[in-house]
């Protein structure tokens, strides 16, 4: 399976008694510097968001609370789900990878990091065009 770098990442722990920190450094514990964040909450069990790729955003995404499903798929014929869980753990996607978001715990706090400011002409929404892109790329 080759999905160009798609990965779990797992971030430093401060705990102690008076509970937990955990650090995520751009450069450092995610591949890019922190241009944007926004996070998602109260989507229902049966939402299916996402749908979409980016030309040029990656993304870092962590449950801060609860958890999630994310499928990703390449456009080449590769595909995987990622159960997101821990709030010290985090789905890095690179850009040009197709992503679902569903499965949302009715406690879900989706954060999600990105090396790009939001930019609407950068998200391609069309599957059959993503494949295209990504293959005429090839
Ligand atoms: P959308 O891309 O549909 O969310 P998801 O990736 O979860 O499917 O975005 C929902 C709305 O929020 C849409 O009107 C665009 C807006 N939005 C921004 O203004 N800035 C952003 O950085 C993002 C991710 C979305």
């Amino acid at each position: 399976m080759n999905l160009n770098g798609v990965q779990m990442l797992e971030f430093p722990q401060h705990g102690d008694e008076r509970g937990h920190l955990v650090v995520v450094e751009g450069m450092k514990d995610i591949p890019f510097e922190i241009k944007r964040m926004f996070y998602i909450y109260g989507s229902d069990a049966n939402v299916v968001r996402g749908r979409h790729a980016n030309r040029k955003s990656e993304f870092v995404m962590i449950n801060v609370a609860g958890q999630s499903k994310v499928r990703v798929d390449d456009g080449r014929g590769n595909e995987a789900v990622f159960s997101i869980n821990r709030p010290h753990t985090g789905l890095y996607l690179p850009k040009m990878i197709w992503k679902d978001m569903y499965d949302f715990s009715a406690d879900s706090v989706l954060l999600v990091l990105s090396n790009e400011a939001y930019d609407p002409d950068e998200y391609i929404r069309d599957y059959d065009a993503f494949v295209k892109e990504v293959n005429a790329d090839a």
